[in-house]
């Protein structure tokens, strides 16, 4: 009788929540399952009775844009970010396809680009790359202690007079700091002066590895270096801080951040952790494997077409693997004979001493090393040819460019085939909805989200809330 009652109980819950009936499910049960499909987290009482009331009034954009941005008095930490987008494209920097990956510039990037809306079919070779602003202790920064005005900084007093209330003037003993404004980091006159928490002897350990400081959050973050480590984005990580805050992720140039070379330059295909993941080691085959996987949503397995011809299958590759040439014919060369083509994109790369390196005109050695077939494809520029445009991969969309050189114009190639638009609306779609797109009512929509995906500049931000949207008429 129990049991019964509760089985019941069960089913008029599920009836209630995941009906196939819009309008069963309350405007309440909506507001709870929108929140927690854009942050992975449930919402307070005061936060689900905003968006109920949203909700019941129809502005269902509005509900997700004050879940995603912290609007309407949502607190959250940035889950959006932190969580929903981050657990997202992490695998994509690493092999093992591993969402507990730390946080790196690649991540931190297409974070700062979905929050941003900047045009995401671009982000595979615009010259950016996002990091924390702030201020080196070495760089336009004074520390003192309260009202000892340092003499080098012109009207010292007078920006502290401005910007300190007279309760952070009245606390003893503290240091106070004028900074330059991070964001307006090539005027000089733009200073700020305000109290810190931290002591003496923490602001001259932070003078002498020169961190960064955060002015906005009295925070450091450990280095402002980001091309040989990791550390700068690992302390915004370890600090827990909300990446959807515009004033700490903010996009720069990867020229002198990242590489020393302007033509090396091609996105997130450039970034320190795309080298750290797909450069290193290796024969740099895994940056354009890997491209297809995450970004056309295409397993090397599915790409594998043994019509292609193997003019481009490098030297490394024996052409008669256990002593049958029918090996090679009927298996290797349906990956090699493509990915050999394009792979060299990526030739004047290597990843060396935690850094990616680009040596214009220098073919690396690992191209070209491990001499098992004499006759075999050589590499002696960074020209790639695609030649999956025929056969099976026809239908991945390529649009007209089919030859290139360098990685930027692999990556403006992969950015203009249908496969990329539809491979980013069907992992947001399965990361929304908590599930994986199988039946073809799924794909449908999945069609569906690409195409106003397209018609909308290709923002990603509006494709999640589109996503998330779609998931509550389930
Ligand atoms: C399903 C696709 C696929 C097939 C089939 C395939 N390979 Fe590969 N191969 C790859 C990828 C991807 C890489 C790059 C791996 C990496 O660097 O992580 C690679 C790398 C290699 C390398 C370089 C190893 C290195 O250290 O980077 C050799 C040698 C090689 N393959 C030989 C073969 C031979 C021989 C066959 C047939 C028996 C074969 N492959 C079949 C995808 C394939």
């Amino acid at each position: 009788m129990k049991l019964s009652r509760l089985a019941f109980t069960a089913i008029l819950f599920s009836t209630l929540t995941h009906g196939q009936d819009p309008a069963e499910m309350s405007a309440r049960a909506k507001a709870r399952r929108l929140y927690l499909s854009l942050t992975g987290v449930s919402p307070s009482k005061g936060e689900l009775d905003t968006l109920e009331a949203k909700l019941a009034a129809g502005n269902k954009r509005e509900a997700a844009l004050d879940v995603i941005d912290q609007r309407s008095n949502i607190r959250n930490g940035g889950a959006f970010y932190n969580v929903t987008v981050k657990d997202m494209v992490t695998p994509w920097t690493n092999k093992d396809g591993s969402t507990l990956a730390p946080l790196n510039d690649m991540s931190a990037t297409i974070i700062g680009w979905v929050r941003d809306n900047k045009q995401f079919n671009k982000i595979l070779y615009t010259d950016t790359v996002y990091k924390a602003s702030g201020v080196t202790f070495k760089g336009e920064l004074k520390y003192f202690p309260r009202a000892s005005y340092p003499s080098s900084v012109p009207n010292a007093q007078q920006l502290c007079d401005r910007d300190l209330s007279a309760a952070d003037r009245a606390i003893q003993n503290n240091y106070w700091i004028i900074y330059n404004n991070p964001l307006n980091p090539n005027d000089l006159n733009d200073k700020k002066c305000r109290v810190t928490k931290f002591s003496k002897t923490d602001l001259d350990n932070y003078y002498n590895i020169n961190a960064l400081y955060l002015p906005h959050l009295d925070l450091v973050i450990e280095t402002n270096l980001i091309d040989a480590t990791n550390n700068h984005y690992e302390s915004i990580s370890s600090q827990g801080l909300d990446l959807g805050d515009t004033k700490l992720l903010n996009h720069t140039s990867q020229e002198v951040k990242i590489h020393a070379y302007p033509i090396a330059i091609s996105g997130i295909l450039s970034t320190r952790a795309y080298g750290a993941a797909y450069v290193i080691a290796g024969t740099n085959r895994a940056p354009v494997a890997f491209a297809m996987k995450n970004f056309l949503c295409k397993e090397m397995e599915e790409l594998n077409d043994t019509t292609i011809p193997d003019y481009r299958v490098r030297r490394d590759i024996d052409r008669s693997p256990g002593g049958t040439s029918s090996t090679y014919k009927n298996r290797c060369v349906g990956c090699h004979a493509g990915m050999d083509g394009l792979a060299g994109a990526y030739a004047y790369y290597d990843f060396v001493n935690d850094k990616l390196i680009y040596k214009p005109g220098v073919v690396s050695s690992k191209m070209n090393h491990n001499v098992v077939f004499n006759e075999g494809f050589v590499t002696q520029s960074d020209q790639w040819t695609n030649l999956w445009v025929e056969g099976q991969n026809a239908k991945l969309g390529w649009s007209s460019s089919t030859v290139g050189e360098g990685v930027r114009s692999f990556g403006m190639m992969l950015s203009e085939t249908e496969a990329f638009h539809s491979c980013m609306a069907k992992q947001v779609y399965e990361k929304v909805c908590f599930r994986k797109v199988k039946s073809t009512w799924d794909q449908t929509r999945v069609a569906q989200l690409t195409q106003a995906y397209k018609n909308d500049n290709f923002n990603m931000k509006n494709l999640f809330i589109n996503a998330s949207l779609t998931c509550l008429e389930d």
